[in-house]
């Protein structure tokens, strides 16, 4: 495994912090900044709550990837919890089975640039969501 891929175990809330301090150095290494560490630390933050509420664990682990000279960074959630019985309600706007707004999922999409979730029921869940340098 390439020398700054990284994981981060999700399983508490102080995990979140971690995750997005982790994420947060590997991007500025790449070249993001601003409003840009802003929204992937958000990204983050929204999945990575996801895994503790509805999968209760799981892992993030995040890399730098690069297309013909494009700079950008892949972040990959996985858990083994429950799975989405239906993605694209999922991706609806304000569509929640918790008691909560029901638009990380949603936010997250808007916020990177690439975003893709592979899910099944009883089996687990992993989104993979990519930002490129712009
Ligand atoms: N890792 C996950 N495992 C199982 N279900 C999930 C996971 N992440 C999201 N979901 C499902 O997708 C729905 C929408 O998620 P989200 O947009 O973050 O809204 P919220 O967390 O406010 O419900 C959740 O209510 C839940 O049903
Ligand atoms: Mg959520």
């Amino acid at each position: 495994m390439p020398d700054e891929m990284q994981q981060v175990p999700i399983r508490y809330e102080y995990d979140i912090v971690t995750a997005r301090q982790k994420v947060r150095e590997i991007a500025i290494q790449i070249g993001f900044t601003g409003s840009d560490l802003t929204l992937i630390a958000t990204a983050i933050s929204e999945i990575a709550r996801n895994i503790i509420v509805y999968a209760s664990h799981g892992e993030i682990t995040f890399n730098i990837i690069e297309n013909r000279g494009s700079k950008g960074i892949v972040i990959v959630a996985s858990d083994q919890g429950p799975g989405i019985k239906n993605i694209d309600q999922a991706l609806s706007d304000g569509f929640s089975t918790g008691k909560s707004l029901g638009l990380g999922l949603p936010g997250a999409k808007r916020l990177m640039d690439e975003f893709e979730i592979d899910s099944s029921v009883g089996v687990g869940t992993t989104i993979t969501m990519k930002k490129w340098l712009s």
